[in-house]
């Protein structure tokens, strides 16, 4: 086997999808100290407070209590090299999160047991669902008392419409937690709180039949989990690697996260089963990983990352070939010509300088703005990959200046601060208003604070008349002009200069559908 395709079947390239305060956080953590990138429990938010600290703005983050900022992190385990995609947690910071989900083979998904599924992970799902993005399933805080096992599966199913093949199943829950069964193995891990570290630093027992087993849990609460599998394995589904490979089945474990409880079971089962690097298609063909010329794709854009250096860092994912620092590739958009220096990897320790990278890996590019989301490099011929989508911001601001002098900056600072991707900004064809456009309006208020901490501006933010936003589209200049010369009062330009229709109700638009049949109207833009 060469080693660009032993590199590519190893990488494991995926995101923790969830609802806030399910355990994300919580469960990156345990996992990146199974993969024995961090020595302690804690770091990960040790680690975030420390960036906190360098960078102003984000003492926003702090007070509101959410991740804004997301980040790559790489650890190895069991010979795979794993990569793990963080997805900003709030639920005003949705499409960012989306367009990571772009850049991964598969999720793992985290739900409270307690609350069950919840409204973000709908949401998350079915961005997963237009990819067939493969899915696991973590099932958190046993420790607590929550729903009932099996009624939990059923609500997966019927509300996610995911089937559900449980790989491990819980002995008891709450202050009853005694440990989790493997419907696979048989064994048995004791729930030990303080312990269950590593698999060294746990109790197994390799079956329930085990006559120790029954010492140390008792006859009642063996009895009351055979009742349950019983009903179980009648009512569920076997793990069948195909239809979770295809989307349609989600293995299931249960587990705490904040006692280490169930992960590494989780972990095993994952470098083992999730998918390598898949194929991704472009506007012309599907490109194999394994294909030994490089390519990928920026999915984030994150401005300032460290402001000593005002730099700007884009997040490439490797399709195929392999990354060597120094080279030369072809960015698609602009065709010129790129050399990929001083690239960064995302070791989970911290970001360091990459040397190489495999498909499947992430790098991040430092840049000056010459970097867009959805931008394709590729050596040879020239590629660009689709399937990273701009979805219509659902919410609109005018931007207002309370010294007038700064409209060159604010023009800038909005036009760098929209190329992260969580905000987009209009120029309207008539006026010199400048609009702002968001999925959740939260986004505002860090771009007003941004704009003033990073561009010394002091905007405002006033409501405007808009219900939403369309790209348009028309194959026929002609009927195009008339349109436009028709709704100019709507119209405006995307960053990208693409056309918009600025819909002032859903009638309107609805209206303006009916009226011009030639014109297409899309509710995401894809990146060119
Ligand atoms: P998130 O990233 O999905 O938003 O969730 P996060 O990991 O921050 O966890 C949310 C809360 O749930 C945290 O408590 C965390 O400690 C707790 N938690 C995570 N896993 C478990 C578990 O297995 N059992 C129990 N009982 N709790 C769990 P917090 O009070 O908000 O924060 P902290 O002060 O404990 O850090």
């Amino acid at each position: 086997m060469s080693d660009h395709l032993r590199e590519t079947r190893r990488r494991r390239t995926f995101a923790i999808i969830s609802h806030p305060d399910a355990g994300k956080t919580t469960l990156t953590e345990k996992l990146l100290l199974f993969g024995g990138a961090i020595q302690m429990a804690g770091s990960v938010k040790g680690r975030k407070a420390a960036r906190h600290a360098t960078s102003d703005w984000m003492a926003l983050e702090k007070e509101r209590g959410i991740s804004v900022t997301s980040s790559v992190m790489q650890f190895p385990y069991e010979g795979r090299i794993v990569n793990l995609l963080d997805t900003p947690g709030h639920a005003d910071f949705g499409e960012d999160t989306y367009r990571v989900l772009t850049a991964v083979d598969s999720a793992l998904m985290v739900i409270d047991v307690a609350k069950g599924v919840e409204e973000r992970t709908i949401k998350l799902m079915e961005v997963c669902r237009l990819r067939d993005t493969p899915i696991m399933s973590f099932i958190n805080k046993l420790d607590r008392e929550g729903k009932n096992p099996i009624d939990l599966l059923d609500e997966v199913e019927s509300v996610l419409g995911i089937q559900c093949a449980p790989v491990t199943w819980p002995i008891g829950m709450g202050q009853r937690l005694k440990g989790v069964v493997h419907l696979i193995t048989g064994e048995v891990h004791l729930f030990e709180p303080g312990r269950n570290f590593t698999r060294q630093d746990s109790t197994i027992f390799a079956s329930l039949d085990d006559p120790e087993l029954a010492k140390r849990i008792g006859e009642a609460a063996l009895a009351e989990v055979r009742d349950e599998l019983e009903l179980v394995q009648g009512a569920s589904h076997p793990f069948d690697l195909e239809a979770y490979l295809a989307g349609k089945q989600t293995p299931v474990f249960f587990g705490s996260a904040v006692n280490n409880f169930g992960v590494q079971l989780l972990l095993d089962f994952f470098v083992e089963h999730a998918p390598s690097p898949k194929p991704r298609a472009t506007t012309g063909r599907e490109v194999d990983p394994v294909e030994e010329t490089f390519s990928g794709f920026v999915f984030k854009i994150q401005a300032n990352m460290d402001p000593q250096h005002r730099d700007r860092v884009a997040f490439l994912r490797v399709c195929s070939g392999r990354f060597d620092a120094g080279m030369k590739v072809m960015q698609t958009r602009t065709g010129k010509e790129v050399k990929l220096a001083n690239a960064l990897t995302f070791m989970a320790s911290d970001r360091d300088i990459v040397e190489t990278a495999y498909p499947g890996d992430v790098i991040g590019i430092h840049n000056h703005g010459t970097i867009s989301i959805g931008d394709s490099f590729s050596q040879g011929e020239t590629l660009a990959f689709t399937g990273i989508p701009n979805f219509a911001p659902e919410l609109f601001r005018r931007a207002r200046l309370r010294d007038p002098l700064k409209l060159k900056q604010l023009q800038k600072g909005l036009a760098q601060l929209s190329e992260e991707g969580a905000t987009q900004f209009f120029r309207p064809l008539l006026g010199n208003e400048l609009i702002l456009g968001a999925v959740g309006s939260l986004q505002f208020d860090v771009v007003a604070y941004r704009l003033k901490d990073e561009y010394n501006v002091d905007a405002q933010f006033d409501q405007a008349q808009i219900a939403t936003a369309r790209w348009v589209h028309c194959d026929d200049p002609k009927k195009l002009d008339e349109f436009k010369e028709k709704n100019i009062m709507n119209l405006a330009l995307d960053a990208a200069g693409e056309l918009v229709y600025l819909a002032p109700t859903r009638v309107n638009l609805q209206l303006a559908q009916e009226r011009a049949p030639a014109v297409r109207f899309s509710a995401t833009r894809e990146h060119a």
